[in-house]
């Protein structure tokens, strides 16, 4: 059961799609508000109490014992004590005495206080008094969360293709090193969907635009590599160059679609190609503009995007450039404050007549940004596409998936990327993923080799890293089949995680989630962070240390093992406990759950070659309910699922 409470009036988020009514502040039971700070919500947690969610926050699954706050934020240097990321999820379920979630539906910055002084006290103060809060009940934290994820609408479906591997590196500048990149996986038999082309393939990095010299003929080059399996997938940018004579900037200009600055003239800021204006994309009008413009891509053939810059990110602004910049004195303690100020600089004209700075509806921008291109896509064409971004707001797992940004190549990300995966589900977001092996720094065979072993059950595998790092792609490593063994995995495991990331979607489910939710009487299950399971039948349990030859493993109930290494799979019962696994880097270990099962596939260089329908079963079930369709019809249901079934083994 779902309660809204309405405070002010609130700006129009978009986030829950279901309709709930409207409860008097009276019935407000699970928080209280102090007296005169009508913005501040408190309560008391018990002392085992657990709180979940919060999507792209750093940190583990169990929020507790810290403060997180909602304001996005791009800062490429991930640490563990940073407040904010990219993304605002503002749900989170504490689980213990009292069950129940809360959703603080605001656009404008929250700030979590999750008992971070360990007086057993959590507070949640909103910077604005409009919003709209959603109290969440249900009989345990995992029921919370179906509730939630039913009231929030479906996620955003991509096609099969999207599942598939990709590899992607800022850097990549002409034709030439793409179909190099291409040729190299093919060479090795290493199973590969799409190449992601960074901001080098634009001309001067102009969104709608490509560079003749290095792309002579997109649409001809984009249509040779289909007929080999593969995509490409174009990054675009949120701001519009300021650039007379460019038909996209001309029409913004003209029709009045950016956002403004302080006199009243359109505000600008320098991004990636110089001073930009940001498209007013809590407008209507404006994000059907913007969406259109993707036709541009689409008429090259071109049906896979990522959205980038989206906070929006701003390397400086005419009133830094002019040194006048007001509103210093506001600057919050726990970001640089410019970042904080530049946001109060410009101002979006919102559907419904009022006026407001991007600070107080600051992380809706890249949601709507999503929002503009999904819909955009969705007219444009009769097919699925791919389109993850950045910046997020709960609502835009509607229209895209997300990644996590710009994380390094350390093992101490690889566990976050872990941590992140059922936090985000629990929020909506289940097509997501971190860049694989690390986007700053040099990644090692090692920690590539681990973190392609978790990439493998993520939605969004793609391996992307930073200009000027070193070469990030398998075959840059000693031992390619390695490489090739773990990805040959992932295509072997999709018409199951294909399947279950489907009927998540259409059931409003989660896909990737911590042991606690399926085990919460297990209280050594409660407290495991390192261990997920994926979909109905499988359970991960990776390794993230340097230099483990394996790790202990926590099994809250007597499972088949499968360890992949690369040809086939080994199947070995095993009993409920901790037992020592030992997983050689080019081996995986994955688990599968008792009287479950996990349909498994053929080998495929791409997802083209790839059949959903020819696959053996796995596991000790006897039925599985598969979801099997074109890879790109918009018309999905579960009717598309077909029962699979094998006869009872015996024990
Ligand atoms: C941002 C993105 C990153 C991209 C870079 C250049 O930092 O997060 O993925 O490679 O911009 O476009």
């Amino acid at each position: 059961m779902i309660t809204q409470f309405t405070y002010g009036t609130p700006v129009e988020t978009f986030a829950v799609v279901q309709d709930i009514p409207v409860s008097g502040h009276e019935a407000l039971r699970r928080f209280a508000r102090k007296k005169g700070s009508p913005q501040i919500f408190s309560c008391m947690l018990g002392e085992d109490d657990v709180i979940y969610g919060l999507g792209e926050t750093m940190r583990g699954i169990n929020k507790r014992g810290f403060r997180y706050i909602s304001f996005n934020y791009d800062d490429p240097n991930h640490r563990d004590d940073m407040p904010s990321m990219y993304g605002a999820h503002n749900f989170f379920v504490v689980d213990g005495e009292e069950t129940f979630g809360a959703f603080f539906d605001t656009p404008a910055k929250v700030t979590f206080d999750m008992d971070s002084k360990g007086s057993g006290v959590l507070s949640v103060i909103c910077a604005s008094a409009d919003l709209r809060l959603y109290i969440v009940e249900g009989d345990s934290a995992y029921g919370v969360v179906r509730e939630f994820l039913g009231a929030i609408g479906q996620s955003f479906l991509p096609p099969l293709w999207a599942f598939g591997y990709g590899q992607s590196r800022w850097g990549y500048r002409t034709e030439r090193d793409i179909t190099r990149v291409a040729s190299r996986y093919q060479a090795l038999g290493i199973p590969l969907d799409y190449i992601c082309m960074d901001i080098d393939y634009m001309d001067r990095y102009i969104d709608f635009t490509v560079n003749k010299r290095r792309f002579p003929d997109m649409a001809g080059y984009a249509a040779r590599l289909r007929e080999q399996g593969l995509h490409l997938v174009p990054i675009v940018d949120a701001g519009v160059k300021i650039e007379p004579g460019n038909p996209v900037y001309d029409e913004g200009a003209e029709k009045g679609y950016f956002c403004l600055n302080h006199e009243g003239t359109y505000y600008r800021a320098e991004v990636w190609p110089g001073m930009t204006h940001f498209p007013d994309f809590l407008r209507e009008e404006v994000r059907h503009w913007f969406g259109d413009q993707y036709r541009f891509y689409t008429d090259r053939g071109l049906e896979g995007f990522w959205n980038d810059m989206n906070e929006p990110a701003i390397f400086s602004s005419e009133y830094r450039a002019k040194g006048t910049k007001p509103d210093l004195e506001h600057g919050d303690p726990d970001q640089p404050e410019r970042h904080v100020a530049d946001f109060k600089d410009f101002f979006h004209r919102l559907d419904d007549g009022r006026e407001k700075s991007n600070y107080e509806v600051h992380n809706l921008f890249g949601a709507m940004m999503t929002r503009a291109s999904g819909e955009g896509l969705d007219r444009l064409l009769d097919r699925r596409y791919l389109l993850f971004s950045r910046a997020s707001y709960i609502g835009a797992h509607r229209y895209g998936g997300i990644w996590t940004g710009d994380n390094a190549s350390t093992w101490e990300m690889l566990r976050q990327n872990v941590y992140h995966m059922p936090s985000l589900h629990m929020c909506g977001f289940l097509f997501s993923g971190a860049d694989t092996g690390g986007f700053g720094g040099n990644c090692t065979r090692e920690l590539l080799l681990r973190w392609l072993a978790v990439s493998v059950f993520t939605p969004l595998m793609r391996n992307h890293t930073a200009l000027f790092t070193k070469n990030q792609e398998c075959y840059r490593f000693r031992g390619p089949e390695d490489f090739k063994a773990v990805i040959t995995l992932r295509y072997r495991l999709l018409p199951y995680l294909y399947s279950e990331f489907m009927k998540a979607a259409l059931e409003r489910d989660m896909l990737i989630r911590p042991l606690a939710f399926d085990f919460p009487e297990d209280g050594k299950a409660r407290s495991i962070e390192d261990q997920l399971l994926v979909g109905e039948s499988i359970m991960i349990a990776p390794v993230l240390e340097k230099g483990a030859k394996g790790r202990i493993v926590y099994l809250p109930e007597r499972m088949t093992e499968v360890r992949y290494d690369g040809k086939s799979f080994t199947c070995m019962e095993v009993g409920a406990g901790e037992r020592t696994v030992m997983v050689p880097l080019s081996q995986v270990v994955f688990y599968i759950r008792q009287g479950r099962l996990v349909p498994v596939g053929r080998a495929a260089a791409n997802t083209a070659e790839l059949d959903l329908m020819d696959v053996e079963l796995l596991g000790t079930g006897t039925s599985y309910r598969q979801y099997v369709d074109d890879g790109y019809t918009k018309e999905c249901s579960m009717d598309r699922c077909i029962m699979r079934t094998k006869e009872a083994q015996p024990r």
